[in-house]
């Protein structure tokens, strides 16, 4: 019936973080409505969307919070961080500057996610990898940073755009949770 409808059997809150421009919200948009556009506007403080997720037998709420990656935007990583379950660390694959974000954004981690928080890297942008010439961040200096920093479980690669890698990382975040 309706109620059974709304109901859920948990929720999973997923900070989604990184900096201005990566793509956070498109990935976001992608996987709860299939949409992406080319002119997002920058995240002002944080959106929530809910995504009601069939895994398992069981009906997950993945709570998505679409964080803002624009210093000026940013609201404090305790409230962030606050009960979450997974986090997103997404950078573009074709940005040092967002690539080298990464470490800011780490720290933020350590000092303000609970410690049984799952962490996920995620490379967007993985389309215009393809074009030639184009500037990427390479498999070896992705690994290396996950050396570096064993609390990052998996590494995945994504496209927005064109809609790849996106069901399986919030896939594999929601089943290692649960
Ligand atoms: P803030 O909210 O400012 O932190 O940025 P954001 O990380 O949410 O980035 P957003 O999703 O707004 O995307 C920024 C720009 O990158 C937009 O113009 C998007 O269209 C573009 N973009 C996002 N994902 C992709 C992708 O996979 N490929 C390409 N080519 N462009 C993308
Ligand atoms: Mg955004």
């Amino acid at each position: 019936d309706e109620d059974y409808d709304l109901g859920f059997d948990f929720l999973f809150k997923i900070s989604v973080i990184g900096d201005a421009g990566v793509g956070k919200s498109n990935l976001i948009s992608r996987f709860v409505s299939d949409t992406f556009s080319l002119d997002t506007k920058s995240t002002i403080g944080f959106d929530i969307c809910n995504k009601i997720y069939d895994l398992d037998g069981f009906r997950i709420n993945l709570q998505i919070l679409d964080t803002a990656g624009q210093e000026r935007f940013r609201s404090t990583s305790d409230f962030l961080f606050r009960f979450c379950a997974g986090i997103i660390l997404v950078f573009d694959i074709t940005s040092k500057t967002s690539f080298q974000g990464l470490d800011f954004w780490i720290e933020e981690i350590y000092k303000s996610a609970p410690d049984s928080a799952i962490i996920f890297l995620v490379s967007n942008k993985h389309d215009l990898a393809n074009d030639q010439g184009t500037f990427v961040i390479t498999d070896e200096e992705i690994t290396h940073f996950q050396e570096k920093h064993p609390k990052i479980l998996k590494i995945f690669k994504a496209s927005a755009k064109e809609n790849m890698g996106i069901k399986e990382t919030f896939h594999e975040l929601a089943s290692t949770i649960l």
